[in-house]
């Protein structure tokens, strides 16, 4: 029997709330996926194919052969039991295999591709015996991981972009221009009451540092609406904000001291010099930025638990506001779509919806959490002041480099996704975690203070 495509929707909730096996769902959100990855695969010169922009970074080619690597390895190896397709890549395309700098030397992009479909067409046969009841969690697993890595490729590319250009701010117009947030409302704050919440997930597409689901409680405290808007990062600018050490830790000012060296930095990565971007998140910021400005306006950083707990929690009606349930997304646990966030939607979905930059920060008002957080998932990414590290319990899965091996209190976790996060790597309790100079992801944040 050849599995049939099921073209109304590529959602994963009904294998979510059932638990139930549907191939046909799993083989849909594969080909979502991938057609995405492909479109991003043809915007991309031979030249930028194989240079290494920045050296945090791999050159982009060596995530779509990586991308390839990983589902054969997890897949056809050790899941199926069959034998390395390419074992000419994998030295190359390992995780583990060569350091950032040496994946210059690739396949051409036709090479790239046709590994890609290759490594596809035997995944696409191995659906049809796999045992998914089994072994669903490695579907979810390729499907982020493939997500995440585009996700990489397409802020990279995007950074490569500036760096090649003579002038440092963007120039483009928004497609979806200002709206009519003003200042004080992007300065509005939400009070969430003191009480227990559980964080993280047990779901079947919580990856291994999500997991386990557990209780935390905390004070009550205030979190902004908003992310933190460029027209209110603007005034941190004009305040002279990156000539003040007073604004600074001690980390994030010998961070910015070094920056200042090889170009002087006044402003976040990808900035707008442009009032048409007011009510955008800013966007671009390294976690150092972030607690400057939040130190600028009297605030902090929210930790991990403050933000998610703004976002997934419910409160009953009761005085008190005791939480007694987790939503998986801040406006309940249906999948995200055009109509709740600015995210690479599905491509079951209108590709007009598909914005590929910021949007403003009350532009989703359907999105809003129960608590009333706007923009929470989707847009930019948002800095914690939380480090990286496992939730109690926490095993590894599938392989210590995922998240264990960053387990180092080097990274700091960002929360919520941005406009180039993809559906199947994006929910409440997603974790994902940078070192704290790194600016080039879409990055914002907003603030939060223990008092109003
Ligand atoms: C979670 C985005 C930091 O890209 O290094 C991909 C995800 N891990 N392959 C990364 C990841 C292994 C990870 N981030
Ligand atoms: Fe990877």
């Amino acid at each position: 029997m050849r599995l049939e495509l099921n073209k109304s929707s590529s959602k994963l909730t009904d294998f979510r709330e059932n638990n139930a096996i549907a191939k046909s769902t799993i083989l849909a959100a594969f080909q979502d996926c991938r057609q995405q990855t492909l479109a991003l695969l043809e915007q991309i010169d031979a030249g930028s194919f194989c240079s290494q922009v920045h050296p945090d970074f791999s050159p982009l080619g060596w995530h779509f052969g990586h991308i390839a690597f990983t589902e054969s390895l997890w897949l056809l190896e050790r899941n199926a039991g069959g034998k390395c397709m390419f074992p000419q890549y994998r030295q190359l395309y390992a995780a583990d295999g060569l350091p950032k700098s040496a994946r210059v030397e690739l396949p051409s992009i036709d090479e790239t591709r046709d590994y890609l479909d290759a490594v596809r067409e035997k995944v696409v046969d191995y659906l049809e015996v796999a045992d998914i009841a089994a072994d669903a969690k490695i579907w979810f697993f390729l499907l982020q991981h493939e997500s995440q890595h585009c996700e990489t490729i397409s802020f990279v590319w995007e950074f490569s972009k500036i760096q090649n250009s003579p002038s440092p701010s963007l120039s483009r117009s928004p497609s979806v221009s200002s709206g009519t947030t003003s200042l004080a409302l992007a300065n509005d704050m939400i009070q969430i009451p003191a009480g227990e919440f559980e964080m993280g997930s047990n779901d079947i597409d919580a990856l291994d540092n999500e997991s386990f689901a557990h209780k935390v409680y905390l004070d009550t405290y205030f979190i902004d609406r908003y992310p933190v808007t460029c027209q209110q990062y603007r005034e941190f600018m004009q305040a002279g904000g990156y000539e003040n050490a007073q604004y600074w830790s001690d980390a994030g000012w010998r961070w910015l001291q070094s920056e200042q060296v090889k170009q002087p930095l006044k402003q976040p990565l990808y900035w707008h010099d442009d009032a048409a971007w007011d009510n955008h998140p800013v966007c671009g910021v390294s976690y150092y930025e972030a607690e400057a400005y939040a130190k600028f306006v009297g605030k902090r950083l929210p930790t991990e638990a403050e933000w998610e707990k703004a976002v997934r929690g419910e409160v009953n009606g009761e005085l008190g506001g005791k939480v007694y349930h987790q939503r998986k997304y801040p406006w309940g646990n249906e999948e995200p779509t055009a109509e709740y966030c600015n995210c690479a939607v599905s491509i079951f979905e209108s590709q007009s919806q598909f914005q590929f930059q910021t949007t403003p920060v009350n532009a989703y008002p359907q999105g809003k959490s129960a608590y009333g957080m706007y923009d929470a998932l989707g847009n930019v990414w948002e800095w914690t002041s939380s480090w990286f590290d496992g939730y109690p319990g926490f095993t590894y899965y599938p392989y210590t480099g995922y998240s264990q091996v960053y387990f180092d209190g080097k990274h700091r976790v960002l929360k919520g996704g941005s406009f180039a996060t993809r559906v199947w790597a994006m929910r409440g309790s997603f974790r994902n975690w940078y070192h704290p100079h790194v600016r080039q992801i879409f990055a914002g944040f907003r603030c939060v203070s223990d008092e109003r």
